[in-house]
């Protein structure tokens, strides 16, 4: 089967060699050329563990292909994807959705065959509507039909997601919708993943859904762990306690600095939107992404107190390491490192950061921050180390080295990837999060 990916960012680039993978023949398409020529040269424009291998291997086979053009891109493609980015329009939060609506008209302005167009870009409901409008307004002769597919990739794991999904979603109004979404996905129904056929509009829903509970999880066990550190409980206790119980699930409940990320502060934003443009209020979303909001900024003051309040942090040097949102991933959209970073420069004190993969999309964010070589070189002469990202990288950090270099042994674990007790002994002033 042909299909085309029209969009070669992180969603429809992994989609279309997964898809590739699975033996169909995939375009991907994209408007920026030197995105497409680096992809020829086999560059990828994101770092994404087992892409460049995923997509090298497609390309040999002759399975997967890169044009800007495309009219030629979709020709003879059973289906064709929109996965064209929906950023948080300026102003209003409402998800922006001109790309999406330029490619559906361009899509039906060149269409050569039937096929069926997917909405993969994570879109408000009702837009699977409106692209259904704008290819008829094309005046098409071509039978199409207008699906919702959602995807749930998690940066970092993004290949795995793609090939073992916990499902898939297929939001179809008819049979030829259906069928072709049937063969697309061929290989995962072989493997018996649960494939979930909806309504358009309910698939739409299930995404944002989904989203807005997974942030609502993380914001429920963070504030828990305000509550731990005052009444004197332990927040990675008290998740395990929760999360054994098969109703509430044990993922998805490490407290942290807050979510960051493209999808959860942007996806709850648009809902958010969406509940208010239907007087259909969703109050636990409102309250999940003000508290979220808050916290990152909270976390900076907490590196503050840790080196002993306001008078004591000016004109201290600060370590961060990690600054993306997460790790294995360089994505820095709304990392909660750049409020931290901001409330400690606000403070007086001078931040050097270091992070495995992040610090060349972190340096037009964050220009005040200086960016280190490694680890040890952002924390020589630091009055505190604050650990901001859990890459594995920080897991095993040589603490006598640390020691050594740090000009005051203060230590501030955001991710809780130490242990208080090891660390105390090892004569760290340790702060970490939840936890005695
Ligand atoms: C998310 C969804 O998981 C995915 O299904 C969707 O398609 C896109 O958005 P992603 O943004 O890549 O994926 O990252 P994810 O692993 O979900 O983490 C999001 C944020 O939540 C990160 O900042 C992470 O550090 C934070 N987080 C996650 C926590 O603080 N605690 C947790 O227990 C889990």
């Amino acid at each position: 089967m042909k299909i085309a990916m029209v969009g070669s960012g992180y969603v429809g680039l992994v989609s279309g060699a997964c898809f590739a993978d699975f033996g169909h023949d995939v375009v991907c398409i994209d408007k920026d050329q030197s995105k497409i020529d680096r992809l020829h040269d086999g560059i990828m424009p994101i770092y994404e563990p087992g892409l460049d291998a995923l997509v090298d291997r497609n390309v040999k086979a002759g399975r997967l292909s890169f044009t800007t053009h495309l009219a030629e891109g979709i020709r003879d493609a059973s289906a064709i994807f929109i996965a064209v980015g929906t950023p948080s329009r300026r102003g209003d939060g409402h998800a922006d959705l001109s790309f999406v609506h330029a490619v559906a008209r361009e899509i039906g302005e060149n269409l050569a065959n039937d096929a069926v167009v997917v909405t993969k870009s994570t879109v408000p409901v009702g837009t699977g509507d409106k692209v259904e409008l704008i290819l008829a307004e094309s005046g098409t002769p071509h039978r199409v039909s207008v699906v919702s597919n959602p995807e749930f990739l998690r940066e970092g794991a993004a290949i795995g997601d793609f090939k073992r999904p916990d499902r898939i979603v297929i939001g179809a109004e008819d049979d030829f919708g259906r069928d072709v979404m049937r063969q697309v996905y061929r290989p995962l129904f072989l493997n018996e993943s649960p494939i979930l056929f909806t309504a358009r509009r309910s698939a739409e829903i299930i995404k944002y859904a989904a989203n807005a509970f997974l942030a609502t999880k993380i914001t429920f066990i963070n504030e828990i762990s305000d509550l731990c550190e005052k009444v004197g409980g332990d927040v990675q206790d008290v998740a395990r306690g929760i999360g054994l119980d098969g109703r509430i699930g044990k993922k998805f409940l490490h407290a942290g600095p807050g979510y960051g990320g493209s999808c959860f502060p942007k996806d709850t934003l648009a809902l958010l939107k969406t509940a208010e443009d239907y007087e259909s209020p969703l109050r636990i979303v409102e309250a999940v992404s003000m508290v979220n909001e808050s916290r990152k900024r909270a976390m900076g003051r907490k590196v503050v107190e840790a080196m002993g309040g306001a008078e004591a942090a000016r004109g201290k040097r600060v370590a961060m390491l990690g600054l993306t949102f997460k790790p294995n991933t360089d994505d820095m959209r709304d990392s909660p490192a750049i409020a931290i970073a901001q409330t400690l420069l606000d403070a007086g004190a001078s931040v050097a950061a270091f992070d495995p993969e992040g610090m060349e999309s972190a340096r037009p964010l964050m220009p005040d921050v200086e960016m280190a070589g490694d680890p040890y070189a952002a924390i020589n002469g630091a009055d505190a180390v604050v650990i901001v990202t859990e890459w594995d990288a920080f897991r095993a950090l040589d603490m006598d080295r640390v020691k050594t270099l740090a000009k005051v042994p203060v230590l501030v674990d955001l991710r809780n990837i130490y242990k208080p007790q090891e660390m105390r002994e090892a004569g760290f002033h340790y702060v970490s999060v939840g936890r005695p």
